[in-house]
């Protein structure tokens, strides 16, 4: 097999099978990266990308564990461990969008959205570190609305995506010492099923964009690819946005 950068390195993308996700498992496994990726719902399309990775002659393992259940992320964990003998690179991407006027948005959308969108990264930071050693990377996925929220009904949204700024720096304070950076990836509008670049919703958000165009899901896959590999060593407790322009 082709000696790659990401070569020897097993990856764990929590929230890999659709989306932003699916293209980091695609893009860390054609580096030569081993990949471990985790699902709710998407049975097929899980098993899937687990099996196209195969096919290109990588390494890869789905596993269905629900990032707002803390005993599930321990498990994808310790799964990835005893199937690939550690962790090197931990994505922490799984997300949910919950939008509703103020009046009506329910205290359980809220709860679930700090569970899967900040409580899940912790969980797995914690875990999957103590199996890192040097050269460590642990990637968070953002969003560009934790600095610009130009729409309502997404506040509990937009204030998960801000904890992870903080969380990012203090986990990178927690983790420096053993060679490993933490960095927090801030995507702006990119199309997906989260955020569909045709809906009504895309419009009046294109107008927003110094790109005036939604972003393609490899575009963040190539720079979190980048943050993961060696020469991104000296980089740790950064908030990166990537978003066209939406917060320029
Ligand atoms: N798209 C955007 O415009 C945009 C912009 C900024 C930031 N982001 C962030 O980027 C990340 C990915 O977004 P996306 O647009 O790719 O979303 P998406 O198309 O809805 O895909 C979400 C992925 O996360 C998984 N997931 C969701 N909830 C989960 C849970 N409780 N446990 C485990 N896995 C779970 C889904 O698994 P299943 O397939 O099993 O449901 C799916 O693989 C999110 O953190 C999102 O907030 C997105």
């Amino acid at each position: 097999m082709t000696e790659h950068n990401l070569t020897g390195k097993v990856a764990l993308i929590q929230g890999g099978s659709r989306g932003i996700g699916a293209a980091i498992v695609k893009r860390l496994a054609a580096q030569g990266a081993t990949v471990a990726f985790t699902y709710v719902s998407s049975d097929a399309k899980a098993r899937e990308l687990q099996d196209s990775v195969i096919a290109e002659g990588g390494k890869a393992l789905a596993i269905k564990a629900d990032s707002a259940d803390a005993e599930a992320i321990l498990h994808a964990v310790s799964s990835t461990v005893e199937t690939f003998g550690r962790i090197d690179i931990l994505v922490n991407n799984a997300g949910v969008l919950a939008m509703a006027p103020l009046d009506e948005f329910k205290l359980e959308d809220f709860d679930r959205t700090l569970a899967v969108n900040v409580r899940s990264v912790f969980i797995a930071t914690q875990a999957a570190a103590r199996h890192m050693g040097e050269g460590g990377r642990v990637i968070n996925i953002g969003s560009t609305n934790a600095e610009r929220m130009p729409f309502a009904g997404g506040a509990p949204y937009a204030m998960s995506k801000s904890a992870l700024v903080g969380l990012t720096k203090g986990l990178a304070r927690d983790l420096g010492p053993k060679g490993i950076t933490v960095n927090n990836v801030q995507p702006g509008p990119v199309d997906t099923d989260m955020n569909p670049a045709t809906s009504d919703f895309a419009d009046s958000l294109i107008g927003l964009m110094a790109s005036g165009r939604y972003g393609r899901v490899e575009e963040i896959a190539s720079f979190v690819a980048y943050l993961a590999g060696p020469e991104a060593g000296y980089i740790t407790g950064a908030s990166l946005t990537i978003d066209g322009g939406f917060s320029a």
